[in-house]
């Protein structure tokens, strides 16, 4: 019997989406490796994924996306990697933003961006500037972020409304430590994907996945097509959700 030449799409409820899909981008380094290339050709190959998760992302109706692309840990790599990622970034957002922002993608960021290279802040800002009013796919990318740097600085601006005398210790609520992180807004994640075969969330929404449904694929991240991500959704769509409750 002849297979069919095209990949009959994994059967997914679209009346069920998860309203918000993180995903933990890992293993371009070991991709590369594995062809002999340098890691910066993994990390252009990730790029290449991305593009792909983003518009399939769009096209099913997911409202947020938000992506781990460099965390506040990954500046412990060789200078030579690190400013290659920002390069490889900055190609990515002058090459894509036009057709992002004709899909009605709204581009954001997660993280801090006084540290990153100039040429990168800028390009992200112009991205975020230009995709201000778009109303279609929420597309977060996590950039120099760090959970714990985050909840940090969460800590720092309640301390200070405290300090001011604007709000007492006790009426901090949890709302308001969640209205402090770079997610302000932005819905917990129902289900946090990581790519690449490590079990770890590495410092990434840690508040916020306090209640997501975890999903790891051994696939790394320049393999990782529609299909794999389809599939993680599909098993997302079998897990039965409890929050506590029974
Ligand atoms: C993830 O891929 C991308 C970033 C962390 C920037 P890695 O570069 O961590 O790939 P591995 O884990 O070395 O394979
Ligand atoms: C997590 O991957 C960060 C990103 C994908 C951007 P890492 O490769 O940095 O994580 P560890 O060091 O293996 O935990
Ligand atoms: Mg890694």
């Amino acid at each position: 019997m002849i297979k069919g030449i095209f990949m009959e799409e994994i059967g997914i409820d679209y009346n069920r989406l998860p309203s918000h899909v993180a995903i933990i981008m890992d293993g371009n380094g070991r991709w590369a490796k594995k062809r002999g290339l340098p890691r910066l050709a993994g990390h252009k190959a990730g790029m290449e994924a991305l593009k792909k998760i983003v518009k399939k992302s769009g096209e099913i109706g997911i409202e947020h996306l938000t992506v781990y692309a460099f965390s506040t840990e990954n500046w412990k790599r060789s200078e030579e990697e690190v400013s290659g990622i920002f390069q490889i970034l900055v190609y990515y957002m002058e090459r894509e933003i036009r057709e992002i922002h004709q899909k009605g993608v709204r581009v954001s960021i997660l993280g801090d961006l006084q540290r990153l290279p100039g040429p990168a802040r800028e390009a992200v800002e112009r991205a975020m500037e230009l995709t201000k009013a778009n109303q279609g796919l929420q597309f977060h990318i996590a950039l120099n972020y760090g959970g714990r740097d985050e909840i940090l600085r969460a800590l720092r601006s309640l301390s200070q409304k405290v300090e001011q005398g604007g709000l007492m210790p006790g009426d901090i609520t949890e709302e308001m430590i969640s209205q402090a992180l770079y997610t302000e807004g932005i819905p917990d994640p129902d289900l946090v994907i990581r790519t690449s075969g490590e079990l770890r969330l590495s410092n990434f929404l840690l508040w916020q996945s306090a209640y997501s449904e975890l999903y790891f694929t051994d696939i790394l991240w320049p393999d990782f097509q529609e299909d794999a991500f389809l599939k993680a959704i599909a098993d997302f769509q079998m897990r039965k959700r409890n929050f506590g409750g029974r």
